[in-house]
């Protein structure tokens, strides 16, 4: 996806994907009888009720098993605002949204959000002169503020970087000048030699998602980091097989976690830190 505008079928296949991956987490129960995507389509386009109750099913093809997700409408209101604004740290920021262009990664989520108030909770001392990796960082604003709180030095990385690059204009004047850069970093594909790691700090919001993608996520994690680097994953979680995501982090890579906030304004949504549990024996 890039910052180009692209065609409805594209779009819809985009949006189907990512009702699947994202947006169905808010489910709550499974349905068995499948509904073609006409329908589908229909429902989702006459959006004019916003109701808890007014739920699309879809079904999921999955190797030989066929399973039901159930979305509610709500979420996609907020994700369709072309523009969000946060009071964080004592600065107004605005965030352009551009989910029909873009896609995901120009939305904010729940778990953003949480991760920014984590960090204003925890005030200058977290963060002041240290070197900051921020990854599949979508607008950017986590990174933005960690600059503002801060830090020495901010890389705001995701494999599409163009609203982190617009939002990073729009908010400028908020970070501390000259110290936050916006990177193309595509876990398990950008070649990592030229980032600056070990960092001090990595930050992620919403990344686990996609189970294919945990192993790469993990080896960048593990590239970038040192024993003594903060990993602060927030993390909203949709499906059981999210957990897969620790167990992989625990058995195959030596990452220890803890769970160290729990969001109250939503459900699942709970921030983890990880260290890297790395033992030379040479
Ligand atoms: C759900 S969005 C979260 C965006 C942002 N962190 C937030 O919470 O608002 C997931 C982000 O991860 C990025 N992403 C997904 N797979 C990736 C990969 N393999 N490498 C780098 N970024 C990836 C997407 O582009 C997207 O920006």
């Amino acid at each position: 996806m890039s910052g180009q505008s692209m065609g409805p079928s594209k779009l819809f296949i985009i949006s189907i994907i990512i009702f699947i991956e994202l947006l169905a987490p808010t489910l709550e129960s499974k349905q068995e009888t499948a509904i073609n995507d006409t329908t589908m389509q229909n429902k989702y386009n006459s959006h004019a009720t916003i109701d808890e109750r007014d739920c699309i099913p879809i079904s999921e093809e999955k190797g030989s098993s066929c399973h039901q997700v159930v979305l509610y409408q709500p979420v996609f209101p907020v994700l369709q605002q072309d523009e969000r604004q946060f009071d964080i740290v004592g600065k107004k920021w605005i965030i352009r949204q551009q989910w029909d262009q873009i896609g995901l990664s120009a939305v904010i989520w729940e778990a953003a959000i949480a991760l920014t108030e984590y960090l204003e909770t925890q005030g200058p001392s977290l963060l002041t002169g240290r070197s900051v990796m921020e990854l599949g960082a979508g607008t950017g604003l986590v990174g933005m503020v960690a600059s503002s709180l801060g830090a020495q030095r901010v890389e705001i990385t995701d494999k599409n970087i163009a609203s982190a690059r617009s939002n990073l204009k729009l908010n400028s004047e908020n970070i501390q000048r000259n110290s936050v850069s916006v990177l193309e970093l595509e876990w398990g594909v950008t070649d990592l030699c030229s980032f600056q790691a070990p960092y001090d700090v990595i930050l992620a919001a919403d990344v686990i998602y996609i189970e294919d993608t945990f192993p790469a996520l993990l080896d960048t994690l593990w590239e970038l980091s040192s024993n003594e680097t903060l990993i602060l994953l927030s993390c909203k979680r949709r499906y059981d097989r999210d957990d897969r995501f620790f167990e992989l982090a625990e058995k195959t890579q030596q990452f220890k976690y803890e769970i160290i906030m729990r969001w109250t304004k939503s459900d699942n949504v709970t921030i983890y830190r990880l260290v890297k549990n790395f033992v030379d024996t040479k």
